[in-house]
């Protein structure tokens, strides 16, 4: 097993009217190691923030996480960034490159705050199969504005999988592509994970691109339920 959720809740509370709104609920989850699932549900019913708790970009009101035999919500501020920085990659919708720097330079911008001394020449030499393997090899010193959609997500991948990470998160990853573009873009996630060996999850507002993954859960009243 990779990782176990166990009773995660989490509410916000609105300041004006002192409102609460409870978002997760006693919420439990496992992933295996290597495993895909995508994570569904109306807007607004917590998907973004599970994920934000499970990239440790968030912490639950109570509950455990456990990562990997870590304990996650024990750790440090220092301890999580690093957690962030070695287990964990992130694709958003909005693909955050930065556009000053060349599809190369973005891709490896995640190699840069690790410490310890990975060899330059092997990462060069992974950055290429990793490049080779999405079909943008060809755009290694375009800059993000010079790149379609389509070829950002794929570099936004790319740079998510450099570190190696035991686990991808993608936040609706597929939204702002046409249903082919979109359904080629899961595709390349759960096949990506698959052969890089890293565990997937997926939030998407679209059924057939969950149908990509080995499970689908639906969120609902603030909590997961697997749809078979
Ligand atoms: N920082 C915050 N303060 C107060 N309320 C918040 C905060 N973040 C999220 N919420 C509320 O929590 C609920 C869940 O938000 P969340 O972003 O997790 O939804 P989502 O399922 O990702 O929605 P979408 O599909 O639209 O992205 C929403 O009702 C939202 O308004
Ligand atoms: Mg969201």
């Amino acid at each position: 097993m990779l990782l176990k959720l166990n009773t995660i809740s989490k509410s916000y509370t609105w300041s004006a009217e002192n409102k609460v709104r409870e978002v997760l609920i006693k919420l439990d989850f496992e992933l295996n190691s290597a495993q895909s699932v995508a994570v569904i549900g109306p807007s607004g019913c917590g998907k973004s923030t599970l994920l934000n708790i499970l990239g440790a970009l968030d912490k639950p009101d109570s509950g455990t996480y456990v990562f990997n035999n870590e304990d996650i919500l024990r750790k440090t501020e220092p301890e999580l960034a690093n957690f962030r920085n070695t287990k964990i990659g992130f694709v958003f919708q909005q693909h955050h490159l930065l556009p000053q720097l060349t599809v190369y330079e973005n891709i490896m911008l995640p190699t840069l705050a690790k410490k310890n001394g990975t060899n330059q020449q092997s990462l060069n030499q992974y950055c290429s199969e990793l490049m080779l393997q999405l079909g943008i090899e060809t755009l290694k010193l375009k800059r993000p504005a010079q790149l379609s959609g389509g070829e950002s997500q794929r570099v936004t991948v790319a740079r998510a999988l450099i570190n190696k990470p035991l686990l991808l998160l993608a936040d609706e990853p597929t939204g702002s592509l046409d249903e082919a573009n979109a359904l080629a873009v899961a595709d390349l996630l759960v096949n990506s994970a698959k052969q890089f060996g890293s565990s997937l999850i997926m939030v998407t507002h679209s059924l057939q691109v969950a149908s990509k993954a080995q499970k689908v859960f639906r969120l609902q009243e603030g909590k997961l339920i697997e749809q078979k």
